[in-house]
């Protein structure tokens, strides 16, 4: 049979969306699923779960950028009919109650794309800046101040609402395009192909090689710098010796953090009369732990206990009477305190493994068994 080439051949199938486009999509399905369930329903205690989604999610949109300027064909972001008149013509015939085949996006669905691609950008961004400024972590953990973290979770969260929106667009208008016009795109995207007279598609081995060359050099780029990466700036090895020492005898030694230069002033002119203890020192060591502890107050750190509790000045001098920890501590009941290897309320350490860096974070709290929260 000769070959025909012209717009009257027959649709044949055809590869039009290549591997790694295909792999890419299911991924961000998959990523994106974990990411807005951790982050909606199981907040905090899933925090880290919900970073290593989001830095997922960011490794396979870096991808995708490139993938658009030297993915297949249809991958690419030029090929895309994002013109208003594509638009228009779409959308007329839609409300004739047809849509119009289109081999690679149709120009709904590469504005949906676009829409779903910078609201996933803008939601990394947000929520590395979000987890740098509170938690001082990441790479934005040296640049970001607490403030502006705690506002970019505000607006981490309005994206994370719109995107969810665009989402439920996007499946619908599959659904639509499935069940309603018989063109099966979700077919489609698990095994690439296409009834089509499109000769314009040329999928091949090479795109597949070029993809995971690529996935490949960011997934090391991200491996490598987490490797390499400075771990969190407040480290035991802050902890004045001498402090560690003398005021870690009957209680933990608090990070400095956890309270003002008042409240620490005020505890050292009166260790005779400490809590309804004797707590004194000679001289000299007051002296010294009294500066090392005013130096390092609370208003020397950026992170959410300096913030929340330290900053906070007690009448009592307590961290355990600011508003924040009660609210925090509302639900342990008092003989969970008391549990034999706790002891008490001030033993921070006791459920908080992290507390001598005075990091307090979320994915470092151990309960003992049998103590529920
Ligand atoms: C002789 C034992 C002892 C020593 C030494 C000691 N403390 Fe205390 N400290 C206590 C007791 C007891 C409490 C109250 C505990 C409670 O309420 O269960 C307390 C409470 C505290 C609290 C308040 C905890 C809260 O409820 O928020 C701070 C802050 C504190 N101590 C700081 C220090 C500092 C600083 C030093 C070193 C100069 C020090 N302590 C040395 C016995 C001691
Ligand atoms: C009996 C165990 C226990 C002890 C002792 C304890 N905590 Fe906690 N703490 C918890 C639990 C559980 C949570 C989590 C509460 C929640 O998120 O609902 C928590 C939460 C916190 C948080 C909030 C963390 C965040 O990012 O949400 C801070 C800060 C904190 N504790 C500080 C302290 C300090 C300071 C002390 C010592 C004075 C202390 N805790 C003693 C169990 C304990």
């Amino acid at each position: 049979m000769p070959h025909i080439n012209s717009e009257a051949s027959i649709p044949e199938e055809k590869l039009i969306w290549d591997l790694p486009l295909r792999v890419f999509h299911w991924s961000m399905v998959l990523t994106v699923a974990i990411a807005a369930l951790t982050g909606y329903f199981f907040e905090e205690w899933w925090l880290d779960v919900h970073v290593y989604a989001g830095y997922s999610i960011g490794c396979l949109l870096a991808f995708r950028l490139i993938w658009g300027f030297v993915g297949s064909y249809y991958s690419r972001f030029h090929t895309y009919p994002v013109k208003i008149k594509d638009v228009t013509l779409h959308l007329k015939s839609l409300m004739r109650g047809k849509s119009e085949p289109h081999t690679g996006h149709n120009p709904v669905g590469a504005w949906m794309i676009m829409v779903l691609l910078s609201s996933l950008t803008l939601l990394i961004i947000t929520g590395m800046v979000v987890w740098g400024g509170q938690e001082n972590q990441g790479p934005l953990a040296q640049l970001i101040g607490y403030k502006v973290g705690d506002f970019s979770e505000d607006i981490h969260e309005i994206l994370a609402n719109i995107l969810m929106f665009a989402i439920a667009i996007h499946i619908l208008g599959v659904l639509v395009e499935t069940f309603v016009f018989k063109h099966s795109l979700i077919k489609s995207m698990v095994t690439g192909k296409k009834a089509t007279t499109d000769t314009k598609a040329s999928v091949t081995i090479w795109h597949t090689l070029r993809g995971a060359f690529i996935f490949g050099l960011i997934l090391t780029g991200v491996l490598y710098w987490g490797a390499i990466a400075p771990s969190p700036f407040m480290t035991e090895t802050h902890v004045f010796p001498a402090y560690k020492q003398e005021c870690g005898e009957c209680h933990p030694a608090y990070h400095p953090s956890l309270r003002t230069a008042s409240n620490w002033q005020a505890i050292m002119n009166n260790l005779s009369d400490h809590f309804g203890e004797d707590a004194s020192l000679d001289e000299q060591t007051t002296q010294e732990i009294s500066t090392y502890l005013q130096a390092n107050n609370a208003q020397s750190f950026d992170t959410e206990v300096s913030h929340k509790i330290g900053r906070h000045d007690t009448k009592s001098m307590r961290m355990t009477d600011t508003r924040y920890w009660q609210k925090k501590h509302d639900e342990i009941k008092d003989s969970d305190f008391k549990h034999s290897s706790i002891g008490s309320k001030v033993n921070c350490n006791g459920c908080h493994q992290d507390a001598d860096t005075g990091r307090y974070d979320d994915e470092k709290i151990k309960l003992p068994k049998g103590v529920k929260s």
